[in-house]
């Protein structure tokens, strides 16, 4: 498919595949996300989930093509298309432990630099959204609990003003509590125009979420389909494990 068919989605990858040495992680994937989507893919553990984020994001190599709002970005590098509002919540958060809340949101807000309006419109919006970080702001990353830690990576990625936020399973380790008022704040935030494209264990609450769904199984997109087709825990485990 052409750049120019690939035009109406926010993001779209043509072919995109990854390899560790002679392990073929990513099979050549093509998936797209239209603006304002909330896409969700699932998939067994090592089916590739989170190899297929990471070369969409230019953290690892791969082949294929990514295009996003209509231009061609393959050949950018991460912090380039985080730049172009391409932004991604990492498995494990990657948060800077030693640095405050305060300091964590500010690193993600570099691309406001110099805008102090901007800057303090992003954080009224964070701290809306997680009253929590507010609380919290001089305390060390490294000091929260795992939710709050997952809340700041969030917020921190808003920070950076994203047209894309991709997140690779932002639920792991959560108490369900926690767990559902993060993925139902990235509901909200899609109700607001926001893409946002969710790797995610938590099937039921992020199928409620999304409004298409892929699975991924072997490195291979096994089904895409409309959440609303998926009836049961019943057919997700036939798509699963055809
Ligand atoms: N750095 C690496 N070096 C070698 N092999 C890797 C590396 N990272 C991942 N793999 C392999 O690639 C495959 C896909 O891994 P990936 O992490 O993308 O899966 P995943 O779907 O995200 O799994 P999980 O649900 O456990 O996070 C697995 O077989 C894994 O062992
Ligand atoms: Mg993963």
């Amino acid at each position: 498919m052409t750049v120019a068919a690939d035009a109406a989605h926010l993001i779209a990858v043509r072919d995109l595949a990854a390899r560790y040495g002679h392990i073929e992680a990513l099979r050549p994937t093509n998936l797209h996300v239209a603006p304002g989507e909330f896409v969700t893919i699932l998939g067994p553990n090592g089916a590739g989930k989170t190899t297929l984020l990471r070369a969409m994001t230019r953290l690892i190599a791969s082949t294929g093509q990514v295009v996003f709002r209509g231009r061609d970005v393959t050949s950018l590098k991460t912090h380039q298309l985080a730049d172009l509002g391409i932004i991604m919540v990492q498995e494990g958060r990657g948060l800077f432990g030693d640095m405050s809340v305060r300091e964590n949101l500010k690193i993600g807000a570099y691309k406001l630099a110099g805008s102090q309006v901007d800057h303090d419109r992003q954080l009224e919006k964070v701290f809306s959204l997680f009253p929590r970080l507010k609380e919290r702001i001089s305390q060390t990353a490294s000091s929260m609990s795992g939710g709050e830690q997952q809340m700041l990576a969030v917020g921190r990625a808003l920070m950076a003003d994203p047209k894309l936020l991709i997140l690779d399973e932002p639920s792991l380790g959560l108490a369900p509590r926690v767990a559902t008022e993060i993925l139902s704040t990235l509901g909200a935030l899609n109700k607001e125009g926001l893409g946002i494209l969710l790797v995610e264990q938590k099937a039921p609450l992020a199928l409620k979420l999304a409004q298409r769904v892929y699975i991924l199984s072997s490195g291979s997109v096994r089904a895409e389909l409309p959440t609303h087709e998926i009836k049961s825990h019943h057919d997700l485990a036939l798509y699963y494990f055809s």
